[in-house]
């Protein structure tokens, strides 16, 4: 099946191959064609161009877009979309003056959200997870990282990655499955951190490896939560099974996780909305990529990742959305890519380029999605009719999408 896009206002993000991440002032740049022409075979883009170039070839169906634009989908490196229930009390106790520590202090938090889904039967939870799915889809998210992480019992935990595996089987976009059993420390191991930290290394990691459950590990390495020692010794464990290290560090402190995780040759660090000279020389001297979380900054009021810093200094950063009931009830790229624009002063070429391509690098999947790219997979946004790519941004909170395209087919 063979379909042409033909008139393009302007075809964006297109890339070659050899192009798998783009850092510093590449960033600034966005390459785009103006009235062009996308050819898609099956389930991947076979070719792009010019309208004064259009192949000649027989179709079986030609779609005009006449002044609207096309882009690659959006690449969701972090989020934590399986979960049961909602955290809306903590949200009006946040208003009414407690803080999101204050809170997770008080045995809410990430707590609150594991005893919810403790309670909930796997049927339930793929049900509310899948509906999760279908929005963000349908907001133009094309590919997607799920972490455990509100299980915290091994019984839970394989509930929440056996739910990541079913929709990987039942939904067509890319899927990327992380393990975050150490998100924070069960009410009943308060005083034994380390023999959670124990059940995590014996008995969580073999079984999650043995049942194929995650392509990742992840770790919130915070004060309260996991020290950058735990966070050695897990990611040391889970070394031998083959999972690479996404890691959640530099939330509200700055304790060397960033340099930990880099030891671990992770593949991103993820929040960093404290970061330090040393985190950022670390980093530099690095193939990890730093990924900024803006709607969270926006949800729980606190400072936003330094994209500037980290982009002038030579460095990548992509965006993803960390849509989980606590932190960022809220799985919208639109709205990562307009805040991080108003809020983190990046341009629209960067905010693209960071939740496409570097979003797909994220997760290990820049040789599939991320770009417009003849052998990628045809997942692409239309929009509506905009006058520029830079409205997307500009127009925060509009939905300027027309269309999603998955696998080269429309979704409903
Ligand atoms: O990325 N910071 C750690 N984990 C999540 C939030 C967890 C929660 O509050 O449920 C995050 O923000
Ligand atoms: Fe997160």
């Amino acid at each position: 099946m063979t379909k042409l896009f033909i008139n393009i206002k302007e075809l964006i993000q297109v890339r070659d191959i050899s192009v798998k991440k783009v850092a510093g002032t590449e960033m600034s740049m966005l390459p785009t064609i103006k009235n062009a022409f996308l050819l898609i075979k099956d389930t991947i883009i076979s070719d792009f161009g010019s309208m004064d170039n259009l192949p000649k070839t027989s179709v079986d169906e030609t779609i005009d877009v006449t002044d609207k634009m096309i882009l690659p989908t959006w690449c969701d490196s972090h989020t934590h979309i399986v979960y049961a229930g909602n955290r809306e009390q903590e949200f009006v106790d946040r208003i009414n003056g407690l803080s999101y520590e204050e809170i997770a202090k008080n045995g809410g938090g990430i707590l609150n959200s594991a005893k919810k889904l403790q309670e909930t039967s796997e049927k339930k939870l793929y049900k509310q997870s899948a509906k999760r799915l279908e929005e963000v889809i349908a907001l133009g998210t094309g590919a997607i990282e799920i972490k455990s992480g509100y299980g915290l019992t091994l019984e839970a935990e394989l509930k929440m990655l056996r739910v990541i595996k079913k929709l990987k089987e039942n939904y067509s976009i890319p899927i990327k499955a992380t393990f975050l059993g150490a998100h924070a420390i069960p009410q009943e191991y308060k005083s034994n951190k380390e023999g959670y930290i124990n059940l995590i290394i014996d008995k969580m990691l073999p079984q999650i490896a043995k049942e194929n459950l995650a392509d990742f590990i992840d770790i919130f390495c915070e004060v309260g939560y996991f020290s950058v020692e735990d966070t050695d010794r897990i990611l040391s464990a889970a070394k031998k099974y083959g999972f690479i290290p996404k890691v959640h560090v530099n939330q509200f402190n700055s304790i060397d996780g960033i340099e930990i995780s880099v030891k671990h040759n992770a593949l991103s660090v993820d929040h960093l909305e404290v970061l330090s000279d040393k985190d950022l020389e670390i980093l530099k001297n690095s193939s990890t990529i730093p990924v900024a979380l803006p709607s969270c900054s926006y949800f729980l009021s606190i400072p936003y990742t330094p994209a500037r810093k980290i982009i002038d200094n030579g460095l990548p950063l992509a965006l993803a959305t960390d849509y989980n009931p606590g932190s960022t009830p809220s799985g919208n790229m639109n709205f990562v890519v307009s805040t991080a624009c108003i809020k983190m002063k990046m341009t629209p070429e960067e905010a693209i380029n960071a939740a496409t391509i570097n979003g797909a690098f994220a997760m290990n999947l820049e040789n599939n999605v991320g770009s417009i790219c003849k052998g990628k997979l045809a997942n692409f946004i239309i929009t509506k009719e905009i006058p520029s790519y830079g409205f997307i941004p500009y127009s925060f909170g509009t939905n300027l999408i027309e269309r999603v395209f998955i696998n080269g087919k429309t979704i409903d």
